[in-house]
């Protein structure tokens, strides 16, 4: 409608990403505890509420929109979300996923108007695998690879959170791998959000430069364009159409040009990943009577709350305590 929603610092947010549930049936090391408790129905966003928001945000200039989760696929009715979003004529609609879903899913969320995916793959050893996702099975994923692929989705791109000691010795074959299958992937430096005792994030810390280096052993990496005002910049190879990005939260700050909010799986809008900064929308949704106006001012008042930056550090310190599953990163 009007014009599009703007935080103090000059910056337009035109991308919101939800989180749709924080369940999930892998529990990776970096995400999550081993024995995690998921919120009580009530307090998530019915998949109506997430719509309705959805819509509100798409009236206020949002042009991409993504479902993350916890793992999105897991819950109950997601394809009816994904009609409805998909009918809205966004400019980008796209969805995270561990892939574990895909095989069965694939097909119907190309047919219900999604046009992205990202997909984690963290190892394609199926032991490391296992003890990186705890409860993942790498054959389903590789096979949900495959099936998106088939579908017909373009746009394809792998995640790999790079730990040491657990999968950076597989950078070159992952690498081969998205070469092979002609998708995408980014390297994630890990970030500190929730408390995760089995797991020493200081330790495990692999920076992306340390990555690159790696990849410079076999592969000439060249700045590559279309960068989206995202976290990841990206580079291609000489001898291959395919992007290979590196998400760095310690060593880049892509803050000045972020163009992005969350609402968590419990409808609070987070104007920052690594912030706490945030409005209840759910309470605005959940009271009577709900005008549209209201919501309206609500979204648009809280883009004054965007902080200009966020502040992680690499040496393990928590200083974040929500886990990633509430907001899908
Ligand atoms: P695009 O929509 O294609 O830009 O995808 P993306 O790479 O931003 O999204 P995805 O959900 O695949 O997330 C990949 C990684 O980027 C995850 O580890 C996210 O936590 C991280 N990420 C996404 N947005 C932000 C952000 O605003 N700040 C930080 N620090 N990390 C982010
Ligand atoms: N640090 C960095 N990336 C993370 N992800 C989940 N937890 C973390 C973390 N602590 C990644 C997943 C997925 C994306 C949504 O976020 O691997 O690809
Ligand atoms: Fe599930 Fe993704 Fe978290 Fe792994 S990173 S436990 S797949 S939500």
């Amino acid at each position: 409608s009007d014009k599009p929603l703007q935080d103090r610092f000059g910056r337009t947010v035109n991308y919101v990403r939800f989180s749709v549930t924080d369940r999930c049936d892998f529990r990776c090391v970096y995400c999550m505890a081993e024995d995690m408790t998921f919120l009580p129905r009530q307090q998530v966003l019915t998949l109506e509420e997430i719509a309705r928001l959805a819509r509100t945000f798409t009236g206020l200039g949002t042009e991409k929109i993504r479902l993350t989760g916890g793992e999105p696929l897991v819950r109950k009715d997601i394809l009816e979300l994904v009609r409805e979003i998909g009918g809205y004529g966004l400019r980008d609609f796209a969805m995270t996923t561990n892939g574990s879903q895909l095989p069965q899913m694939a097909d119907d969320l190309k047919r219900a108007g999604l046009h992205r995916l990202n997909i984690s793959l963290d190892s394609l050893d199926a032991d490391k695998f296992r003890r990186i996702t705890r409860t993942g099975q790498l054959s389903r994923v590789l096979e949900g690879i495959d099936a998106a692929r088939e579908a017909g989705f373009r746009g394809i791109k792998l995640n790999t959170v790079v730990m040491k000691g657990r999968n950076d010795e597989e950078i070159p074959a992952l690498i081969e791998f998205a070469r092979r299958k002609g998708v995408d992937i980014s390297f994630i430096e890990e970030m500190p959000l929730g408390v995760i005792t089995e797991h020493d994030r200081g330790e495990s810390f692999c920076s992306s430069h340390e990555v690159r280096a790696i990849i410079r052993r076999h592969h000439e990496l060249l700045p590559a364009t279309g960068d989206s005002g995202g976290p990841a910049r990206y580079y291609r190879m000489p001898d291959s159409d395919i992007r290979v990005g590196f998400i760095s939260p310690h060593s880049h700050n892509f803050c000045a040009t972020c163009n992005r909010v969350r609402v968590t799986v419990e409808g609070r809008l987070l104007l920052c990943l690594g912030n706490e900064h945030s409005v209840d929308l759910r309470r605005v949704l959940r009271g009577n009577p709900v005008s549209d106006d209201r919501l309206r001012q609500t979204i648009i008042n809280a883009m004054d709350l965007k902080p200009e930056r966020h502040h992680f550090s690499s040496d393990g310190d928590v200083q974040i305590l929500r886990f990633m599953n509430m907001t899908g990163g």
